[in-house]
């Protein structure tokens, strides 16, 4: 039955269920309050307990089955599941809005021309309202059964973040391979040491939290990447009270894993932000990374053409400067931009109006170079010079011209 959607029935509903409580507690209506009638009758109503996030990319195939073992595990809690799909191509969305329209438990949330773990966590739990929120996989890698003993440990109050622990007794991780586990462990250590985490698995991807104690560190997390956990703990250090309990994260049900090895840089990216205090964002650690290989880029070719080739310097220097425009865009496209990633005939679109867009600096990257060529013919200073000329140019046009968030 649909509760709190302000039907003009509503009010009724409320009083049948207030009075079949009173009678259920044997009390006379006259005794209890107003306030308690309506709490009664919200709780009667089933005013949501738990909200569970799960981000979804090509996981079609596991959603019903999670969905089933929610329900049977979360038997006697209200609870909703939202699920937070990045327009998956095998059509995820389809299947989890078919299963909203039959149940209303579920909820889809589908983001188009957006990629990203942490951030459709984020955004699904911003789009939740129970007090208490957890976040898991897709995949039935984690252990659903443990969220009732999770939501017990949030509601008494003896933790405001639970996480479920692969790296503490009782837990483990025997399903990933050699590789896998080698590299989660080591994160785990670099993430322990700098950051000065004290959670036995901060690289956890299941956890439930309160609302509030959520709400509050919020604006403060980074939407990129997928380590959203470890944000959280890191951003909320020595004000959350953290509590881990072990589970044995499972094997993967149907599709396949989407942390590539680029979830190296993200992680990087995110050890570097927090421990700056956020004063440098991902995006501009990556673009200040694809600038440097682009800086190197621009002076081989320069060195090629200008040494190896006897061009003439100015045509050296446009030569490399149009490599590393090249380059710059291609690793933009791939590292800096991947979560709006251009692709197919896009790219082509993109790689010209990107040219474009620079053309103004390339200019500039000439003219600094001839500049100071003038004065001092030192080919590399010079070069170094206009190429840096070029590359700031570049980072700031392109986050508004050729990635455009959608
Ligand atoms: N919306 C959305 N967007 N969902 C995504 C994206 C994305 O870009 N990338 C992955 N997901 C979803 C997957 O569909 C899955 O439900 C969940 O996020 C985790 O992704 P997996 O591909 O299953 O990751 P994993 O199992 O290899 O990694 C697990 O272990 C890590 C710790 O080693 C996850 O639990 C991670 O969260 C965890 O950090
Ligand atoms: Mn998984």
């Amino acid at each position: 039955m649909p509760a709190g959607d302000g039907s003009p029935w509503q009010g009724e509903m409320s009083r049948i269920y207030a009075g079949a409580m009173d009678q259920m507690v044997g009390q006379a209506p006259q005794h209890i309050s107003r306030a308690d009638k309506l709490a009664n009758a919200s709780q009667a109503a089933g005013a949501r307990q738990l909200s569970v996030i799960v981000p979804t990319f090509n996981e079609r195939d596991n959603v019903a089955v999670l969905f089933a073992r929610l329900a049977e595990t979360l038997e006697g809690i209200s609870w909703e599941v939202i699920f937070v799909d990045d327009n998956s191509p095998d059509g995820t969305w389809q299947t989890v809005q078919e299963l909203a329209q039959r149940d209303p438990r579920a909820r889809c949330i589908r983001r188009i021309g957006r990629r990203g773990l942490s951030g459709a966590c984020i955004e699904g739990i911003l789009a939740s309202s129970a007090p208490c929120v957890a976040v898991m996989d897709a995949d039935l890698q984690h252990d659903e059964t443990q969220l009732p003993k999770m939501l017990g440990l949030l509601q008494r109050g003896e933790a405001e973040l639970v996480v479920g622990s692969r790296y503490i007794d009782g837990g483990n991780a025997d399903s990933f391979n050699r590789q896998r586990r080698g590299a989660s462990e080591f994160a785990t250590t670099l993430a322990k040491k700098l950051l000065r985490v004290e959670v036995a698995d901060p690289m956890s991807g299941f956890f439930m939290i309160r609302r509030d104690r959520f709400e509050q560190l919020a604006p403060k997390l980074s939407v990129q990447g997928f380590k959203i956990l470890l944000d959280i703990v890191a951003t909320g250090q020595g004000k959350l009270r953290v509590v881990e309990i072990p589970y044995a994260f499972g094997s993967r049900l149907h599709g396949e894993s989407k942390l590539d090895s680029m979830v190296a840089l993200d992680f990087l990216g995110l050890l570097l932000a927090k421990m700056t205090g956020d004063a440098v964002s991902l995006r501009f650690l990556l673009f200040a990374l694809v600038g440097s290989i682009g800086l190197v880029v621009h002076l081989a070719v320069l060195d090629v053409s200008f040494n190896a080739f006897g061009y003439s310097f100015a045509e050296s220097q446009l030569i490399g400067a149009v490599a590393a425009m090249t380059s710059n865009f291609l690793l933009n496209n791939f590292l800096t931009y991947r979560d709006q990633r251009l692709k197919g005939l896009s790219i082509v679109s993109g790689l010209l109006m990107f040219y474009l867009v620079c053309s103004v600096g390339l200019f500039a990257n000439v003219g600094v170079a001839f500049s100071v060529y003038g004065q001092q013919p030192i080919w590399w200073l010079a070069g170094a010079a206009g190429a840096l000329m070029g590359v700031v140019w570049n980072y700031a046009m392109s986050g508004l011209f050729v990635w455009r968030k959608r």
